[in-house]
C-alpha cells in the first residue's frame, strides 16, 4: 500500500470513529492535568479519569499530569479501580521528554518506545523508566514522589 493511500485510509477509519461515542474510544481519551502537589507527592482523584456522555460512563486509560514545579509531565494510565501506573515521561536514554500514544510512550528524538508499565520495548533506551508508587484510598489516587520503583 502506497503512503498517501495509507493515510487516506487511516484517516478515514479515524473519521468513521468519532461518530463512535465517546464511551467507546476511552482508550485515546487523553486529558492534562496539574494534580494537587504536596509536600511527599501528587494527589489526583479517580474522577479525573471519568468521562461522561450522555449519562454514560466510561474510563479514560491514561492522563498526563503537567505540574510547573516538575521538571518532566508525568502519565498515568489506569488499569482497574485500584491499579495505576505513573511514569516519569524523561526518556531513559538521553532526557528528551516522551510523547504518550495509548497504551506505550514513545520518544521523538531517537524512537524508543516504552510500555504502560514504563519497560523499555524499543531501544535504543536499554533501561526502564522512572516509575512511582501509586496508592488508591477512597476516591484518592496518591502519587508518591519521594520514592521510585
Ligand atoms: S533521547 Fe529518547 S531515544 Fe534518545
Amino acid at each position: 500500500m502506497k503512503r498517501r493511500d495509507f493515510i487516506k485510509n487511516s484517516c478515514a477509519a479515524c473519521l468513521s470513529m468519532a461518530a463512535i461515542p465517546t464511551i467507546l474510544s476511552s482508550c485515546s481519551a487523553l486529558v492534562n492535568t496539574t494534580g494537587t502537589l504536596g509536600k511527599d507527592g501528587l494527589t489526583l482523584t479517580t474522577e479525573d479519569f471519568i468521562i461522561k456522555d450522555k449519562g454514560n460512563t466510561a474510563y479514560r486509560s491514561f492522563l498526563i499530569i503537567r505540574n510547573d514545579a516538575l521538571k518532566y509531565p508525568i502519565c498515568v494510565y489506569r488499569f482497574n479501580e485500584k491499579q495505576y501506573s505513573a511514569l516519569w515521561m524523561k526518556c531513559a536514554h538521553q532526557g528528551a521528554e516522551l510523547q504518550a500514544s495509548g497504551d506505550y510512550l514513545q520518544c521523538p528524538a531517537h524512537g524508543s518506545e516504552f510500555n504502560n508499565k514504563g519497560q523499555v520495548t524499543n531501544g535504543p533506551a536499554s533501561t526502564n523508566l522512572r516509575t512511582f508508587p501509586v496508592t488508591v484510598n477512597d476516591k484518592e489516587i496518591f502519587i508518591d514522589l519521594r520514592k521510585q520503583s
